[in-house]
């Protein structure tokens, strides 16, 4: 059980992979059971706009699933920045962080279904799409996703929603290139 006041465990899924504008004490590749990562979550604030929202990723319930991440070790005050910026929808899970050789408590930023940036499901070709269209605040929702696909495999942790958003976008950049460059 985390005590207050004390550093806490923060489970990183999506840009916290790739993005630490905090500081940590110490990050140690982990996993979280029974939940799976999805595009399944609106930005209207970072990645998209309010008319023309982004997707970026949320936590699904997967029983007998596993998502793979990065967790940082930081102190009680690092969770005031961390809440501002996960502030449109996610909020503040309790969570199990298997590493390779123990378990320990900790939390996670998870956009629960329902909540007001909520967008679901969407055929795999939709959501490509849309990432590749939209941009916000924080920049292009393109980079967003191929930059969570990149530090997912460069750590070796699997996720083919993932990589199959990657390949699409990949996919079109291509095909836009060589349309610009007959
Ligand atoms: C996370 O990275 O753990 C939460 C979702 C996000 O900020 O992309």
């Amino acid at each position: 059980m985390s005590q207050p006041n004390q550093p806490n465990w923060v489970f990183g899924y999506g840009s916290l992979i790739w993005k630490q504008d905090f500081p940590f004490l110490e990050s140690r590749p982990g996993r979280i059971r029974g939940w799976a990562r999805r595009f399944w979550q609106g930005s209207h604030d970072h990645r998209g706009l309010a008319h023309d929202p982004g997707r970026v990723v949320t936590l699904i319930e997967a029983p007998g699933e596993v998502c793979e991440g990065f967790a940082f070790l930081v102190e009680p005050s690092v969770f005031e920045h961390l809440d501002h910026r996960e502030k449109n929808g996610y909020q503040r899970l309790p969570v199990a962080i298997e590493f390779a050789a123990e378990t320990v408590a900790g939390v996670v930023y998870r956009a629960a279904e329902g909540n007001a940036a909520f967008l679901g499901p969407a055929p795999a070709e939709a959501i490509a799409a849309q990432i590749n269209r939209c941009a916000g605040p924080s920049g292009p929702n393109r980079e967003y996703a191929i930059r969570l696909a990149q530090a997912l495999r460069e750590n070796d942790f699997e996720d083919p929603h993932v990589f199959e958003i990657e390949a699409l976008l990949l996919q079109k950049n291509r095909s836009s290139s060589q349309g610009a460059n007959p």
